[in-house]
């Protein structure tokens, strides 16, 4: 099988991209398909009717690659595609309407509404703490928490520099946690916590520098805790209509007993493949080598 390898692309996330895209042409490589690494720019279309693969393999991140519009391209051209189909990733990427079809199949999230950037800088539109977020980014790029003791909202919102749009996603900070859970095709995976000594959460250099941040797998949380979670991941995969693999985060409260709270923050379609990533740490604790589950991925590829 001919597998086009598609990475880098146009967002935030290109850097990313490259890493996951690397590992997963290389792990390809070794599983004996023949590999076409295709770093993705405007001429993608072009390049892909010629190189006709047998099934593109989608490492992309963020706007672009993750959000519905390289999957028209694909389908469009009639070559099969790893991970979710054009609905799927356009709602999954957009923040707000994910959260409201989640909402709609009984998974508990943080409460939270859009505003104009404008409108956020001028008053908090919470007491803090609270979250800002971009509508449709990945990586963490452009969330901004603003804690307890800040009298007045962040001034980046203010600056000509700002470039994450001008909606955004304001949500009441959830303390606590952080989980994780990965869903390959029909099955949840084990639950992740994620440690990050020295960083005020799980940013972009948490993510991506190595030993930025700890995976426990399973994470020591209770029992019942970690199935709610595995079937709260299932649920938005299956609302939200997603395939392959997928990777749902998670706020864990545990500050006041009784169970403690979760929040469900978000779906990603496009889970990071980079070697210090969750996904394939996840899948190796639960018996899936990394090249495994890039060949099933591969397998489950459709259009
Ligand atoms: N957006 C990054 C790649 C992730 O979800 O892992
Ligand atoms: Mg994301």
């Amino acid at each position: 099988k001919h597998v086009a390898v598609l990475m880098g692309g146009l967002s935030s996330e290109r850097p990313v991209s490259l890493r996951s895209g690397e590992a997963c042409a290389a792990a390809l490589e070794g599983e004996g398909f023949q590999v076409s690494r295709v770093d993705v720019d405007r001429k993608v279309a072009e390049t892909l009717a010629t190189l006709k693969p047998d099934v593109a393999f989608n490492a992309l991140h963020g706007p672009y690659g993750e959000d519905g519009r390289i999957q028209g391209i694909l389908e469009y051209l009639q070559i099969p595609y790893t991970h979710s189909g054009v609905t799927a990733s356009a709602l999954a990427m957009n923040k707000l309407l994910a959260k409201t079809v989640v909402i709609s199949a009984g998974v508990p999230v943080a409460k939270g509404h859009v505003m104009k950037r404008q409108e956020i800088a001028d008053t908090h539109p919470f007491s803090p703490p609270y979250v800002i977020k971009p509508i449709a980014e990945g990586s963490s790029f452009g969330v901004i928490i603003v804690r307890e003791d800040q009298p007045h909202p962040p001034q980046s919102l203010s600056s000509p520099e700002w470039t994450f749009g001008e909606d955004l996603l304001v949500e009441q900070f959830v303390h606590g946690r952080e989980l994780t859970c990965a869903v390959m095709g029909d099955v949840a995976l084990d639950v992740c916590e994620i440690t990050t000594e020295g960083h005020a959460f799980y940013d972009y250099d948490s993510k991506y520098s190595d030993g930025g941040s700890v995976h426990i797998v399973p994470a020591e949380i209770p029992g019942d805790v970690a199935r709610k979670i595995q079937e709260w991941s299932l649920l938005a995969h299956r609302a939200i209509g997603c395939r392959g693999v997928t990777r749902s985060d998670f706020r864990y409260d545990d500050r006041f007993g009784s169970g403690g709270e979760v929040a469900w923050l978000e779906v990603n379609t496009q889970p990071g493949m980079t070697p210090v990533s969750l996904v394939p740490d996840i899948a190796a604790k639960s018996g899936h080598s990394f090249a495994d589950l890039v060949r099933w991925m591969v397998e489950d590829a459709s259009c």
